[in-house]
């Protein structure tokens, strides 16, 4: 049985949805604060709060528990720095009831969501697992404190554990089950399409005067089902004994504000107006990474590479989530 804590959400479901397919049980444990109770079609749900240790306990009594993946985190850049505390009781100190709770129950496989946002302002593009970690916000700064804990967990108390650095997620199930749906929204490509479907008038582009070819910032995209695979893969090797490692996760190119804005147009075939805007403070010019390390250790090849095709995938499933509602 695979626990996936943080299942409801935009990731967790992509990724429960890939271990049912594999043939894994799987159990999410969500609070459902930002997750969706409809986004878990696979496995079961149990509903409780990592900031509640007995409810995670609950858990681990009534489910053989073998591996954890480990979503549940708060991830507004923004709202980190002007409410740090919700974000280091969240997803500081509530990791460690679930890693606490864990070893309680001899639980020693770990998956766990890490971000680029760990390696703070680039200084070398593309970002290697080596690039030094000096985050800007406390979301980064959060992140970076879980994977030093678990460094440290898994060299005393033999948990093994990969943590996965994700770029940019993106994009959505290529059979439109899931997808993203963040309130409030703040990610470049669901805003684009809610301009695409008229939910918003436009689109603003956060600044037009970086040092880039179009003067807008460079993001490297990743798919969430290429995403999801890399936790299959990341789990398979800790079932075969693999020891903790941590991997960057994205596609190896950039593409700016403006070419994701123009190749929505040519996906949606709809106008979508931009509008130029002011920088958004705490925005890196550019951020992609190598992911070569994943590709060599554990295998993980992206199908979904094509930015046309994740905005695509994202398209199907915006316009069936906005009819639905
Ligand atoms: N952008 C706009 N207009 C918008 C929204 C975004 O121009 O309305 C721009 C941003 O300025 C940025 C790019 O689009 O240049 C991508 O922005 P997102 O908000 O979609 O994603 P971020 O790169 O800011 O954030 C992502 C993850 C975070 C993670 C961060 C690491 O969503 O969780 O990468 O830097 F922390």
């Amino acid at each position: 049985m695979i626990l996936i804590v943080g299942g409801a959400g935009y990731i967790g479901s992509h990724i429960n949805k890939m271990l049912s397919e594999n043939g894994y049980e799987t159990v999410v444990f969500d609070n459902l604060s930002y997750g969706h109770d409809d986004f878990v079609k696979w496995g079961s749900l149990e509903r409780g709060d990592l900031g509640d240790i007995e409810s995670i306990r609950e858990v681990f009594r009534k489910y053989q528990v073998d591996a954890v993946m480990h979503f549940a985190a708060f991830a507004y850049v923004g709202e980190s720095v002007t409410d740090p505390q919700k974000y280091y009781q969240n997803n500081v100190c509530n990791t460690l009831n679930l890693l606490q709770v864990m070893l309680e129950f001899d639980v020693k496989k770990l998956v766990f969501s890490s971000t680029c946002a760990t390696y703070g302002n680039p200084v070398e593009i593309p970002i290697t697992e080596n690039h030094p970690q000096n985050p800007i916000n406390p979301y980064g700064r959060g992140k970076l404190m879980v994977e030093t804990v678990l460094d440290d967990y898994s060299r005393a108390y033999n948990l093994n554990y990969v943590s996965l650095r994700y770029f940019n997620a993106a994009g959505a199930d290529p059979d439109a089950e899931v997808g993203e749906d963040h309130n409030p929204e703040t990610h470049l490509i669901p805003l684009i399409l809610d301009a695409a479907i008229g939910k918003r008038e436009n689109i603003k582009i956060f600044g037009t005067d970086y040092e880039t070819e179009d003067g807008t910032c460079i993001r490297d995209y990743i798919h969430v089902t290429d995403l999801a695979d890399a936790h299959l893969k990341a789990l398979k090797y800790l079932e075969k004994g693999g020891k903790s490692d941590y991997f960057n996760l994205g596609n190896g190119s950039g593409f700016s504000v403006q070419e994701v804005i123009d190749r929505a147009r040519q996906v949606t075939g709809k106008e979508i107006i931009a509008v130029e805007s002011e920088r958004r403070p705490g925005d890196p010019p550019v951020l992609v990474g190598s992911s070569d390390k994943i590709k060599s250790v554990l295998n993980w090849k992206p199908k979904y590479s094509d930015i046309s095709v994740i905005i695509e995938t994202a398209w199907n499933w915006h316009k069936k989530n906005n009819d639905l509602k």
